[in-house]
């Protein structure tokens, strides 16, 4: 019998709650601590402790075979997995937010603006629905400061709390689409009866929070 792998986020809002979910499922393991890698110790898993924007394509590529991750990365990823289940933690929306004191008012005026995200493909396919030609500027991370430091007239970026917005001086302006965690897998996998296995344990426990 093969040892399944399963990827979870190392660091940031969907961590806590996906090790809590796992050890919900009677998993025995060492949370990540500086080994990316831990065993279970009572089944035939390892758990991946990963950056949440490569966990889609590790199981696309068949390293991991499951793997935990929000519905916005696996969008932007554009890659080929399969949602198994979706999980009800880690909800959040992505949005466009303009500064407090802006003039845009209206989505039109996006037109000619320029827009930070980490979310370059979600958002491209936004703007050309919306029929807007923008000049996006791809960043890796704060995108919430981009404004205030002159780099972009607007930002695309997940809001759960709003709190980050809100003390960078944005506001909420559109919406670009609504985004939880979800379990993903791959189509065609050996192992599919311990994956199954597994998909029943998390369906319990989410069953049992009702
Ligand atoms: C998101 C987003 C914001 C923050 C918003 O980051 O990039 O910075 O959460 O949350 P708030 O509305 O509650 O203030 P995330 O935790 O997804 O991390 P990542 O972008 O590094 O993957
Ligand atoms: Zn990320
Ligand atoms: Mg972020």
């Amino acid at each position: 019998m093969k040892t399944l792998k399963i990827a979870i986020q190392k660091s940031g809002r969907l961590n806590e709650k996906s090790v809590e979910l796992l050890k919900n499922c009677g998993l025995n393991f060492e949370n990540y601590k500086s080994s990316l890698i831990s065993p279970v110790s009572n089944f035939p898993l390892e758990i991946l402790f990963l950056r949440d924007d490569d966990i889609p394509e590790y199981v696309q590529d068949g390293i991991a075979d499951l793997g935990i991750v929000g519905e916005n990365v696996i969008q932007e990823t554009e890659v080929k997995v399969s949602y198994l289940q979706r999980l009800g933690f880690g909800k959040c929306s992505l949005k466009i937010a303009v500064p407090n004191n802006t003039g845009i008012e209206s989505i039109g005026q996006l037109n000619g603006r320029s827009i930070a995200t980490t979310y370059p493909v979600i958002l491209g396919k936004f703007l050309k629905e919306q029929n807007i030609v923008a000049d996006i500027r791809t960043i890796s991370g704060s995108v919430e400061i981009s404004p205030g430091l002159g780099l972009s007239d607007a930002i695309c970026d997940l809001v759960s709390t709003g709190g980050t917005l809100k003390s960078n001086g944005l506001k909420p302006f559109a919406d670009v689409m609504s985004s939880e965690a979800v379990l993903i897998g791959r189509a065609g996998s050996e192992n599919e009866d311990l994956i199954q296995e597994l998909i029943q344990r998390i369906q319990s426990v989410l069953r049992a929070k009702e």
